[in-house]
């Protein structure tokens, strides 16, 4: 009796643990996502089909990145139809690469 109510406490930690670290999104696939989906426009010397702000996850803040993606934000940006492209779970992604790189994160990061 003992060793299943200790194989159901290890069962609970292990979904509890799997199921944050997705509602946090994956930070390397959301680099990859940022890539393929973003830097087109978003990159020096751009060779996508506009040539927008140059973003790279120094460029701003964990503030600044929290209140960017936030949707009503996001929802006014020129590129809300690549967002949507993105899909809500890649956008996660996204975010949570460029918060976790962020210029006052304790890793900052320029998109290479
Ligand atoms: C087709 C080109 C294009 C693509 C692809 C694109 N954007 Fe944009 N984006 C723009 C343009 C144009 C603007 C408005 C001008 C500006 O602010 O640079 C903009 C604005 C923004 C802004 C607000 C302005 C700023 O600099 O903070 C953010 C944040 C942003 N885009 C993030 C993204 C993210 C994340 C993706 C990928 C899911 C993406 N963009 C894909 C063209 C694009």
């Amino acid at each position: 009796m003992k060793k299943i109510f200790g194989i159901i406490l290890m069962g609970t930690l292990i979904l509890g643990f799997l199921g944050s670290a997705m509602a946090g999104g994956n930070y390397r696939k959301g680099k990859y996502l940022f890539r393929k989906n973003c830097r087109a426009c978003h990159m020096e010397n751009a060779t996508g089909p506009q040539q927008a702000n140059v973003l790279e996850p120094s460029t701003y803040t964990m503030t600044e990145w929290t209140a960017a993606f936030a949707p009503e934000k996001a929802d006014t940006y020129a590129c809300k139809a690549e967002w949507e492209k993105a899909t809500p779970k890649g956008i996660k992604d996204i975010y949570s690469y460029l918060y976790k790189f962020a210029k006052d994160s304790p890793t900052p990061a320029k998109c290479k």
